[in-house]
């Protein structure tokens, strides 16, 4: 199973890019996480919605590869940051060619503060039904002081979070292959 996973940060010390890379580390054999950086993806342009850039073209040749997505969004002012829904609107595009229809996805994120991206998780879950995947709603993951969740090489640490991480990457995975044997 190829799951493709979008941390919506660009910062190399980004605490979404590690949540992506423990998730990677944790998975199951046979599940491969695709990450997909958004470094180099330019701003949407409608513009060059038929003849996309290199990066936009490869960001929809890669959603159209894979069976889920996963997608780890910080939270920028109540919100998600404007990197990560670029990329959802250069994948939506053109009209008629949204590569994201009727993928599984689910949503994780991590912030240094008390509320663990909450409030961006609710408006990324509209943006995705807007673009018509199909989220998984539980278990919600919203790690809230990030930092004290990694050790020094980026692993998450043993407790109630990386339990509930790994609850979480079953969860999607029994969510995936549900969709596959309905083939929707
Ligand atoms: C423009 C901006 C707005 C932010 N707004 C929020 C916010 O509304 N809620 C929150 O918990 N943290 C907020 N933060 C702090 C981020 O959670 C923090 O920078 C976090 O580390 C970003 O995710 P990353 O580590 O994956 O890059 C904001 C940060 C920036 C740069």
């Amino acid at each position: 199973m190829n799951i493709l996973g979008i941390a919506g940060s660009l910062r190399q010390g980004s605490y979404n890019k590690a949540v992506m890379h423990a998730v990677k580390r944790l998975v199951p054999p046979g599940i491969e996480i695709d990450i997909f950086d958004l470094e180099g993806l330019p701003p949407f342009n409608q513009d060059l919605e038929h003849t996309p850039p290199a990066r936009a073209a490869e960001l929809k040749a890669r959603v159209r590869a894979a069976e889920a997505v996963l997608f780890a969004t910080p939270e920028y002012n109540y919100s998600v940051p404007g990197v990560l829904k670029n990329a959802i609107d250069w994948g939506s595009r053109p009209y008629g060619e949204n590569s994201w229809l009727r993928k599984p996805a689910a949503i994780i994120g991590a912030s240094p503060g008390r509320f663990g991206t909450a409030r961006a998780q609710y408006h990324l879950r509209q943006i995705l039904h807007g673009v018509n995947m199909y989220v998984m709603s539980r278990p919600e993951v919203m790690i809230s002081d990030a930092a004290a969740e990694f050790d020094p090489e980026g692993n998450l640490v043993d407790g109630k979070t990386k339990d509930l991480v790994e609850k979480f990457i079953r969860s999607l995975i029994q969510w995936t292959l549900l969709f596959e044997e309905k083939r929707l």
